[in-house]
């Protein structure tokens, strides 16, 4: 049997056109509003045809105290060319956290599954 978490892939975004790119600012401060942002294919874009595309983004926050990690959103990119309009594997995210820790983003494509990446938060 093979899980769901076995078959999710990672990789440098340099050179992978898969992986999320997770934006965060410097430092943030406990309690204090910033904003963190997800892209895809920053370095080598990923194709955004009905064919080929990356449907979904999820962002997850694990506080470092924290056992289990907290979804901050989920979007969904509907648009993959009908009638020219096209939604680009981009989003962003305010939010305000506690303490520091880990964010994930994980993408799909329909082609080629799913990808992970993390970046830590510093107070
Ligand atoms: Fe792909």
């Amino acid at each position: 049997m093979k899980y769901l978490t076995q078959t999710v892939q990672k990789g440098d975004w340099k050179a992978e056109k898969h992986v999320p790119i997770i934006h965060l600012p410097e430092e943030v401060k406990a309690g204090e509003a910033f904003e963190v942002s997800v892209s895809v294919g920053d370095e080598i874009a990923h194709p955004n045809t009905v064919e080929h595309h990356i449907a979904w983004i999820k962002l997850f926050f694990q506080p470092e105290d924290s056992k289990f990690p907290i979804e901050v959103g989920s979007y969904q990119f509907a648009a993959h060319g009908e009638a020219e309009v096209f939604s680009a594997p981009l989003i962003q995210a305010k939010m305000t956290v506690a303490a520091k820790g880990t964010f994930t983003a994980i993408s799909y494509c329909n082609l080629h599954g799913l990808w992970e990446s993390a970046a830590e938060l510093v107070f």
